[in-house]
């Protein structure tokens, strides 16, 4: 396996990652997931436009453009001779004497892999199970950061339910999934929270926002309450792996099923247009 190490493509054995990297001692970092499909990634530019946009917002310096981070990353691609995957791309604040105030001038490390992964047809097709707990996150969700523990805890507490994606709420406000937007439809409109610092403004999130626009459908980027996921005629989450997947339950704060519904399809069927 090749991965990218700073500015090389090299063998993922000979990677060594400094013991006082911030990333590993603060997880002082921002990262990117891209899909590859037919070996071609998919919305490489507005990833990178928000990797960009997360660096600024942690006032992180990039090491080199990104013009060259996009060259590198279908490198990588093509080292690993990847057709359908994820790329995988991270950026920490590189290694100093462990001190929790940064230099701005300090050196950051790009790193990343590429793996092969066929999209989650069974749960394209079926739908997830989902179980709705608090968001216990911090206040700048809207930053793709390396601090994941909020979301990877909420991940444990779903799987111990059987439930394929947690569902999270702040004060009986849905926010987003663990590693997904979410949507539900009532009345045949579309609603999903705003994108502000309580979520992460997903690329496939903005693309089915587009998608409803071309479509006629109404979407309504506001706040939406547990009592409204309950209530809802459909639901779905949204992200770079799963591109829209259909939630047929919500369990814990919650109880509701779900149909998978015509407006679901319909913004999947898109969806799947402007991938291919
Ligand atoms: N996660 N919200 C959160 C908290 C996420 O982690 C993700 C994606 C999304 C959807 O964003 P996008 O459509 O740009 O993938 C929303 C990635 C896939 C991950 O961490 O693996």
């Amino acid at each position: 396996q090749f991965v990218l190490f700073g500015n090389q493509i090299i063998e993922r054995d000979h990677v060594s990652i400094d013991m006082e990297d911030r990333g590993y001692n603060f997880g002082d970092g921002i990262y990117e997931v891209v899909y590859i499909y037919g070996g071609e990634p998919f919305s490489l530019n507005e990833h990178f436009r928000r990797f960009e946009e997360s660096a600024s917002k942690l006032d992180m310096k990039l090491p080199y453009s990104i013009e060259q981070v996009k060259e590198k990353t279908a490198e990588l691609i093509k080292a690993n001779n990847i057709h359908n995957g994820i790329v995988y791309i991270q950026m920490t604040r590189g290694a100093s004497p462990r001190a929790h105030l940064y230099e701005r001038e300090s050196a950051s490390l790009i790193t990343g892999f590429a793996r092969k992964m066929d999209p989650p047809a069974d749960a394209q097709e079926k739908g997830i199970k989902t179980y709705l707990t608090p968001d216990i996150r911090w206040l700048r969700c809207d930053i793709k950061s390396l601090n994941l523990l909020g979301n990877t805890m909420a991940k444990r507490i779903a799987a111990d339910h059987s439930c394929g994606e947690a569902l999270l709420h702040r004060d009986g406000i849905c926010t987003e999934g663990s590693s997904s937007n979410l949507f539900i439809v009532k009345n045949n409109e579309v609603h999903t929270h705003p994108a502000t610092n309580l979520i992460l403004n997903g690329i496939t999130r903005q693309h089915i926002i587009e998608i409803t626009g071309e479509e006629g459908i109404t979407v309504n980027e506001e706040p939406f309450t547990t009592e409204e996921l309950q209530a809802a005629d459909e639901v779905f989450i949204s992200s770079t792996t799963m591109e829209i997947a259909p939630v047929i339950s919500v369990e814990g704060a919650v109880q509701a099923t779900y149909p998978i519904g015509s407006v679901t399809r319909r913004l999947q069927e898109k969806l799947k247009d402007r991938i291919k």
